[in-house]
């Protein structure tokens, strides 16, 4: 049973496809349950829990990452108990517009936001030219912080970022207002851009793109120049150093050098 259910996902429907399903499965089983039969009484809470403890049983057994049985077996419950709150419908569409312009292109991009922490910017800082002009790419450049700090610590050195997200561009935008020209930070698709252009390229993202992201860093960096990636490994490809970091997430950093 487990295998057919595997060779499904293996086909590899979108996994929020999947966790949709999960939630839609499991709302129906319990919804039939409590209309079918009357000897066993709960209160609606204690039904979103038992839908929730369905949906968590069918993400573990389809395989879903830790992460979203936690999300499965919280959801429901939490439902409810936000619906309790009486909070004015408004506010839930706040706040959904603006994890959209947060998260929404996560979907498609399969790397959502989260920053580098103060340590890799303080070793980025000591790794880079300090006279030498050079010129380093942020790739999903977030809100900007890690060039910014760097950009105010290298004036030899020209800094570009480039951001998906609407909200995380703005906000990079409006704390580089008064900053340095020499930062650079633009919305668009990193995958559009051309690579050849820089000394160092950096890439905080997830472990989905990683071999896509060195196919085309290979075929347009220029010989001598640096890829650096935060936390996620490029499959079977080892990188030429490997700097661990002591910060809250114990990060790792990989370094390639691109060679002819
Ligand atoms: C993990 S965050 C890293 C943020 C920042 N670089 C840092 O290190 O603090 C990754 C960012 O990449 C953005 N992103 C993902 N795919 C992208 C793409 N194809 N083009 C531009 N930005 C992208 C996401 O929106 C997210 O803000």
């Amino acid at each position: 049973m487990n295998k057919m259910i595997s060779a499904i996902i293996h086909k590899r429907p979108h996994f929020l496809v999947v966790a949709l399903l999960i939630q839609i499965i499991s709302l129906m089983a319990i919804g039939f349950l409590v209309i079918t039969q009357s000897f066993i009484e709960l209160s609606v809470f204690e039904w979103s829990i038992t839908q929730s403890l369905l949906a968590g049983f069918l993400a573990y057994h389809l395989c879903m990452p830790k992460w979203w049985v936690l999300i499965h077996l919280g959801f429901m419950p939490l439902v409810i108990i936000t619906l309790a709150l009486n909070i004015s419908p408004l506010w839930y569409l706040f706040l959904f517009i603006c994890l959209m312009l947060v998260y929404g292109k996560t979907y498609k991009t399969r790397v959502p936001l989260y920053l580098s922490s103060q340590q890799v910017n303080k070793v980025l800082k000591s790794r880079l030219p300090k006279r030498k002009h050079f010129s380093f790419l942020d790739l999903g450049s977030g809100c900007g912080g890690l060039i910014s700090r760097l950009a105010k610590a290298h004036k030899n050195g020209l800094f570009y970022g480039i951001e998906a997200a609407p909200i995380p561009f703005l906000i990079s935008k409006l704390r580089n207002i008064f900053a340095s020209s020499s930062c650079k930070i633009s919305w668009g698709d990193f995958w559009q851009q051309d690579f050849s252009q820089y000394d160092v390229v950096y890439a905080y993202l997830s472990p989905v793109p990683m071999e896509t992201l060195w196919h085309k860093a290979r075929k347009e960096m220029r010989p001598g120049s640096l890829l650096i990636s935060n936390t996620f490994q490029i499959p079977g490809v080892a990188p030429d150093e490997i700097i661990e970091l002591n910060d809250f997430s114990n990060s790792t950093l990989y370094l390639w050098k691109i060679k002819m």
